[in-house]
Parts: C-alpha cells; sequence; structure tokens
C-alpha cells in the first residue's frame, strides 16, 4: 500500500513538474522573443511559426533555430531553459 502511494506521489509530482515546464517555456518565449518576431511580422509575432514557408521542419531544427535566436538575443539561458522553450513552440506551433 505504501509503495502504492509513493509511486502515486512520484507521478503526480512528474506530472506537475512539466506542467510548470510548460509554463516557464511559455513564459521565456513572451520575455525574449515575442518582440522581436512580432515588429518583423506585425501584429502576433506567431505567425512566424505557422506560415507555409517556415524555416523549421524538424524538432532537431527546432533546437537549433531556439538556441541560435537565443544566443542572438543575448538572453544567457541555459540547455534546460533553451529546452523548455523548444517544448513550448512544439507543443504550441509546430507539432513535430
Ligand atoms: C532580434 C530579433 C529576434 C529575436 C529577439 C528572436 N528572434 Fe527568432 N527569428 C528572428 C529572425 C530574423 C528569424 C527568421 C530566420 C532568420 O533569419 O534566422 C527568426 C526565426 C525564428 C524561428 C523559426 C521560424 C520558422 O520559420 O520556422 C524560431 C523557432 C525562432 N525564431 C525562435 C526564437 C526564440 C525561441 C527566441 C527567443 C530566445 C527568438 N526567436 C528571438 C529574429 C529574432
Amino acid at each position: 500500500m505504501q509503495q502504492l502511494l509513493k509511486l502515486l506521489l512520484i507521478t503526480l509530482l512528474i506530472a506537475l513538474t512539466s506542467i510548470a515546464m510548460a509554463d516557464t517555456g511559455e513564459q521565456l518565449h513572451q520575455s525574449a522573443c515575442i518582440d522581436c518576431h512580432s515588429r518583423m511580422t506585425g501584429g502576433d509575432g506567431t505567425v512566424l511559426y505557422e506560415r507555409e514557408e517556415r524555416i523549421v521542419q524538424s524538432l532537431a531544427a527546432l533546437q537549433y533555430q531556439t538556441a541560435r535566436c537565443s544566443a542572438g538575443a543575448a538572453t544567457g539561458w541555459d540547455d534546460a531553459q533553451i529546452q523548455s522553450v523548444v517544448d513550448y513552440l512544439n507543443q504550441s506551433h509546430y507539432h513535430f
């Protein structure tokens, strides 16, 4: 019984952590990325990710481009932060 409870708690923790990570990815993207993209495209910068001729065509390319733009914007993000933005962009726009 205790084992089961432990397992349940761990599962819950993992689920909560991944929700929190997705939030963080969205917040990071909001704070460092959206302004420049919005200026480029006018209005909502997310059209960049949805347009037909978008550059990013794979998860690897999404990771590459996120790291590239992050470096260009001098965000100072670590790998985990970059990955959470990749996850956010993939879940909300790219769907690889
Ligand atoms: C100073 C402007 C600027 C900032 C800030 C910026 N980007 Fe970009 N982003 C660009 C430009 C310009 C492109 C078009 C491709 C290129 O020339 O590299 C682009 C393209 C992209 C694409 C590919 C879109 C496609 O066609 O599929 C992704 C993904 C992306 N940026 C992610 C980010 C993320 C994540 C951040 C935040 C760290 C960010 N960008 C911040 C300028 C910026």
